[in-house]
């Protein structure tokens, strides 16, 4: 809601907050302890419960007791922990993160395919840069060395395969020195997790705050990517908002996409940790997308249909109704209402989203009318523009995409067509798919990519045909009243048809 999301944004957590539209709900994060250990829950309940002037008497007490002993155990080793090993306090985040494409990055299916066509294409000399980001885990452990190294997956450790997994993101240090963009971060494996508060303990592990994490700059050292050789921008999602006006505003990707719909919400509150306190300020893991293939089908689906919206006017009817092959046209907005930014962004040239415009009658097929595409298509260094893959990419072919808090006017003109009469509509249809089905296919994904309706809107409109059809039905109805009218006063005695004669009779 926008009154929550700006008293949180007042107390300090987003700079900069000013009027706008922020759409989206407050919620509250569920963390059930239900599967911890009865005796540590205990334990921990108890801690928290006595007053810091006994806590070194508990100290001396708990030594003597076998409670500490599995505490100890609880302390994480310094080595790159599995997301699994987190989930063992923080249930809910693991939950949510197990949903998310950071936990598949580096095992996705359409990923590995596209890296093996990339090392098969340039005798493995991308697959390593490839995995910076969907497998940070694999790239510090040098497990990519370009040539022999396999970078499809295969030669994987399993920490590695975990992609950007809880400990490689709490454990990122800050922006290095190439930063935005080609995983332009410094890490710091170990035991200090850090995260959004100051004040946080772990019995597993160190904590500390970092302002990095708090910040869209943070998601902006891997969702920019530049070509490594000519340098072209071939996802630009972070650049994309940095000039939106969602920045302007303090909107952070945080607060769209770690945070229940579309838009911008407040985050939830909570514990975070089993044995951890109630916070205000509870984050969700999910990073939920567009991703309706291989991620949250229903989640995504639901963030596609907040992010657009259409108006649609129809010019050019005839006052008596528009008759086969008269001009008409219909104009489009197309409005980007809760993206922060481009609409579709990220690997644009793979997502597909499309408008479709087409006349509907009473009976028979809509009959399409126009359509219009929003992508990228990329050119290779001799300017060929066909299937280009993004690693031969050298120049923009082809990107239309519809800017953040903004809209792009569509203008569809055609003969209105044959055959679509009575009762007509023109109907304009926003449709978003992840990728094509010919490329799941080639892939060899088995998967079927489904449509996602994202927007529909609609206008009737008047057809000469159709006041034609209504006028004969007319005069065809009024007919059969007359003549029945006729026939029943014939009939009846005393009718029109006998009044004479009765009257005859009578005298
Ligand atoms: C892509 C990077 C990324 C991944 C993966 C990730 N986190 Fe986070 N996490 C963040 C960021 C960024 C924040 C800070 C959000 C804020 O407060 O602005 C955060 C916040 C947190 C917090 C503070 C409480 C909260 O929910 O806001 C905890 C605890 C945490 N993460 C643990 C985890 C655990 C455990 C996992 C895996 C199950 C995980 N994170 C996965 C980036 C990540
Ligand atoms: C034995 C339980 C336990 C395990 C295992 C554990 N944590 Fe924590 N963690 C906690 C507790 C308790 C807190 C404190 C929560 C609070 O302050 O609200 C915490 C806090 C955090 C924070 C917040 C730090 C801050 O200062 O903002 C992050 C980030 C975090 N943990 C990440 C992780 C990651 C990543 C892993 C796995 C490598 C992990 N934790 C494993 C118990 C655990
Ligand atoms: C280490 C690099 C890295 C960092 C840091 C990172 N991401 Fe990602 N992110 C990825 C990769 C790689 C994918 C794609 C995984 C896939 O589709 O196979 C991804 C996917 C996503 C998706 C899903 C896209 C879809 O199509 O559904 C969202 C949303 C997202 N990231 C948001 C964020 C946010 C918000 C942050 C900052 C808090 C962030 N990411 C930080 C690498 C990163
Ligand atoms: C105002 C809310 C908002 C903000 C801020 C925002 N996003 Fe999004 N994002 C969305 C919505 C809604 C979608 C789904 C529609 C779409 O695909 O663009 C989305 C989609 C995505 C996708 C998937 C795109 C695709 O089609 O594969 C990625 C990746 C992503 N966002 C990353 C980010 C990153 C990184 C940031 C910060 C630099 C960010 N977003 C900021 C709302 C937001
Ligand atoms: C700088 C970080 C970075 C590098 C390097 C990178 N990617 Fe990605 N990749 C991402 C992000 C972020 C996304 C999510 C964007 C989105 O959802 O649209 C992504 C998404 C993808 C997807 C979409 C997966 C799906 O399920 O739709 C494929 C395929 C992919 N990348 C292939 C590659 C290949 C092949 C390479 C090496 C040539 C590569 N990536 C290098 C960051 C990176």
């Amino acid at each position: 809601m926008l009154k929550e999301f700006k008293e949180f944004a007042m107390r300090g957590n987003v700079v900069d907050m000013a009027e706008g539209i922020i759409i989206g709900g407050g919620h509250r994060m569920s963390c059930s302890f239900a599967r911890r250990p009865g005796r540590r829950a205990a334990f921990f309940a108890l801690a928290r419960l006595v007053p810091a002037t006994t806590a070194l008497a508990l100290l001396a007490f708990a030594a003597l007791v076998p409670g500490p002993v599995w505490a100890q155990e609880q302390r994480l080793s310094s080595d790159w922990q599995s997301p699994e090993t987190c989930g063992y306090c923080h249930d809910a985040l693991y939950e949510q993160f197990t949903g998310s494409m950071h936990s598949q990055a580096a095992v996705d299916p359409l990923y590995l395919y596209e890296v093996a066509l990339a090392d098969e294409q340039t005798d493995g000399l991308v697959g390593p840069f490839c995995l910076k980001c969907h497998s940070p885990i694999g790239d510090w452990l040098g497990e990519t060395a370009p040539p022999t190294g396999k970078s499809d997956g295969s030669a994987l450790s399993d920490i590695a395969k975990e992609g950007v997994t809880c400990d490689f993101c709490h454990t990122v240090s800050g922006p290095s020195d190439e930063w935005p963009g080609n995983s332009s971060f410094e890490s710091d494996p170990g035991l200090t997790k850090r995260g959004p508060y100051a004040d946080s303990v772990s019995p597993a592990h160190d904590t500390a705050f970092s302002e990095f994490h708090t910040s869209s700059d943070f998601c902006g050292s891997c969702h920019d990517v530049n070509h490594p050789l000519n340098g072209l921008a071939l996802e630009a999602t972070y650049t994309e908002w940095k000039e939106s006006g969602w920045a302007d505003l303090g909107v952070r990707c945080q607060d769209c996409h770690m945070t229940p719909g579309a838009g911008p919400s407040p985050p939830g509150t909570g514990p975070v940790a089993a044995f951890g306190p109630e916070r205000d300020r509870v984050f969700s893991m999910d990073f939920t997308g567009a991703n309706a293939v291989f991620g949250n089908r229903e989640a995504a689906e639901e963030r596609l249909k907040g992010a657009a919206a259409l108006e649609l006017i129809v010019e050019g009817v005839p006052e008596a109704g528009v008759k086969a092959g008269d001009p008409v046209k219909a104009l489009v907005k197309v409005k980007n209402v809760a993206a922060g930014h481009y609409l579709p962004t990220g690997l644009t040239d793979t997502r597909r989203m499309w408008l479709e415009v087409k006349a509907v009658g009473k009976s028979g097929d809509p009959v399409e009318l126009g359509k219009v595409e929003y992508h990228t298509i990329f050119a290779d260094e001799s300017g060929n523009h066909e299937n280009v893959p993004v690693w031969f990419a050298a120049s923009v072919y082809y990107d239309r995409r519809v800017p953040p808090m903004g809209a792009l006017d569509e203008v569809i003109e055609f003969a209105w067509p044959e055959g679509v009469s009575g009762e007509a509509k023109v109907v304009a249809e926003l449709k978003y798919m992840s990728f094509t089905q010919e490329l799941a296919d080639k892939a060899k994904l088995d998967v079927e990519v489904p449509v996602i309706l994202m927007a529909q809107t609609e206008q009737s409109v008047e057809t000469a045909g159709s006041s034609l059809m209504a006028a004969i039905a007319f005069a065809v109805a009024f007919a059969v009243v007359v003549a029945i009218m006729v026939v029943f006063l014939r009939r009846r005695p005393g009718g029109f048809a006998r009044r004479g004669g009765d009257q005859k009779a009578v005298a």
